[in-house]
């Protein structure tokens, strides 16, 4: 009574193949889940759509097919009585799961990329008027990464803003944080860093030289005055030229 049934189905794979147009359609999927770095948790699934509904799937936890239709029920209890057929889908989770989680690991998720790190004033502060801090990380890999504030080596969690990590697109994330304060004389500021890539958190010192903004105030300043040298130098030569050219025509 259950064969038929079976046989049935296969059908349904012939006719999907032959009518394509308003046939039916039958496809199952390979479905591998695990969260721990040991695979301890791996689960294996194979879940088979009959016309877009999932009507049947294995489960590699429970060792056999459950249902989810009442064809689906037919077949879960044909396959689970055919004890070879069960036996390969149960080493599944090794041959596919465990297998292709390692190959992922090692050219993918165990890769780590360290961020580079910068630390600087964005804007300065005057009397009441805070100044603002930056610390950037740049493309790192993965993306989970915690920056965290540090006066005199103390964290600060008042006053920060920060991004969400953004993807550069090319794998790569960079993540900014900002911290508003009130300069104190002798008050050493740093940015903590730690990721995946470091084996102990890492810290950054603000840098204290220039700001961004001074820094360009200083490029516009030395460009105004390259400019300037250039024009002067342009005019005198072209004043000699026409005077020496004077000289030199005879009238
Ligand atoms: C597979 O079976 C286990 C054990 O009953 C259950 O905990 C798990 O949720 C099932 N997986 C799915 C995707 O249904």
């Amino acid at each position: 009574m259950l064969r038929p049934n079976f046989l049935c189905i296969g059908l349904v794979f012939l006719i999907a193949v032959f009518y394509e147009a308003d046939g039916y359609h039958s496809y199952s999927l390979d479905d591998c889940t695990y969260s721990s770095r040991d695979l301890s948790d791996a689960e294996y699934l194979r879940i088979v759509y009959f016309n877009k509904v999932k009507h049947v799937q294995f489960n590699s936890t429970l060792g056999k097919f459950v249902a989810f239709t009442k064809q689906g029920w037919r077949d879960a209890d044909y396959w689970n009585n055919d004890a070879a057929y069960i036996q390969q889908l149960t080493g599944e989770i090794d041959r596919v799961c465990r297998h292709n989680a390692q190959i992922y690991f090692s050219s993918i998720l165990d890769k780590t990329v360290p961020p580079k790190v910068r630390v600087r004033s964005v804007k300065k502060g005057s009397g009441t008027h805070p100044a603002v801090l930056m610390c950037s990380a740049y493309s790192f890999y993965p993306k989970v990464i915690k920056l965290t504030w540090l006066k005199d080596g103390k964290p600060v969690t008042s006053d920060v803003t920060s991004t969400e990590e953004m993807a550069d697109g090319d794998w790569f994330y960079q993540v900014h944080s900002h911290l508003e304060h009130i300069p104190k004389s002798g008050e050493k500021i740093s940015c903590m860093v730690e990721h995946a890539s470091f084996t102990k958190p890492m810290t950054y010192d603000l840098d204290p030289s220039v700001s961004e903004s001074d820094t360009n105030k200083i490029a516009i300043g030395a460009s105004g005055l390259v400019l300037g040298v250039i024009l002067a130098a342009a005019g005198l030569i072209y004043y000699k030229k026409k005077s020496t050219g004077r000289i030199l025509v005879p009238h």
